[in-house]
């Protein structure tokens, strides 16, 4: 499997939180409450990029191509998708998020209402033993995604500050439906393509448990390369008073 994300070219070294975002003082009592609500606040402001702590603009997140060869019991084929934009992340509602300084871990529970993807596919393979060739355009929606994730990290020390740095994370989850539309399959078949998208979507929850491990390993290289680029921008310091 080969992931490449969009990386943010920024040559600025250690620097602060910008003042939009809300700070708390890891000594105070109610320190849980105040990271829940610091990333509630933060996470609804990430409608645009903020280069200097390389946070992503979430509405919608680019990534440039994600490619997979897929074999699963159900599922044989590769796959590329390029140019994907996803909307609704930032819409995500924080059950939980929960920064814990001393066991060095981030844990987190969310639901994503909706999210919906757009990106250029191309398709080769066979899904539940159905031929599935094609290359255009996709959509795929996702409703009511309660997502889990559990990320340790490490700290490293960089002239006198403290840096995480994420080697590994754990996420879990199912939404409640999907939504598959492929066109062009089939070199615009009509028929056919028909066929498949509701092969697809007849069968999406089916499909989702047998792919879904591949899936969410794409969906943790991305989360790990967007947290150690915040990461190696924001020390633990300036993150918190
Ligand atoms: C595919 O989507 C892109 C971007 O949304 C659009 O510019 C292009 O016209 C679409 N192509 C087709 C064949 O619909
Ligand atoms: C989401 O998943 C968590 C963990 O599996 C569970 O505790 C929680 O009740 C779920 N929430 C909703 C709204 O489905
Ligand atoms: C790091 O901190 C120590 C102790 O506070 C101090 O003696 C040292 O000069 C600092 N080093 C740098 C590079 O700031
Ligand atoms: C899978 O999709 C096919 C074709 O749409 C449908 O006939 C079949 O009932 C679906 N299987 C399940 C388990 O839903
Ligand atoms: C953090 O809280 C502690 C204890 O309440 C206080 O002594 C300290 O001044 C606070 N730090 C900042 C930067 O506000």
């Amino acid at each position: 499997m080969k992931l490449v994300f969009l990386v943010f070219v920024s040559i600025a070294v250690a620097t602060k939180l910008p003042p939009n975002f809300k700070k708390c003082n890891r000594t105070e009592p109610d320190l849980e409450k105040c990271v829940l609500e610091a990333a509630r606040d933060g996470l609804k402001q990430l409608t645009r990029t903020y280069k200097k702590i390389r946070l992503p603009n979430l509405e919608p997140l680019d990534v440039v191509e994600l490619s997979a060869r897929v074999e699963t019991r159900l599922i044989h084929f590769s796959e590329t998708l390029r140019n994907c934009k996803f909307w609704g992340l930032s819409r995500s509602v924080l059950e939980k998020f929960e920064f814990n300084l001393d066991e060095k871990v981030i844990k987190s529970q969310f639901i994503v209402p909706e999210v919906r993807t757009k990106c250029s596919y191309q398709i080769d393979g066979t899904i539940m033993s159905v031929p599935i060739r094609g290359k255009g355009n996709s959509s795929i929606i996702f409703k009511h995604f309660n997502v889990t994730l559990y990320v340790p990290y490490d700290e490293i020390t960089k002239r006198n500050k403290t840096y995480g740095h994420v080697t590994s994370c754990e996420i879990d989850g199912k939404p409640e439906s999907i939504h598959f539309q492929l066109d062009n399959l089939f070199n615009g078949d009509e028929e056919a393509g028909k066929r498949v998208n509701q092969l697809l979507n007849d069968n999406w929850s089916e499909l989702y448990d047998d792919i879904k491990d591949d899936y969410l390993k794409m969906g943790k290289q991305m989360l790990i390369q967007l947290l150690n680029g915040f990461f190696s921008k924001l020390s633990l310091e300036e993150a918190f008073d």
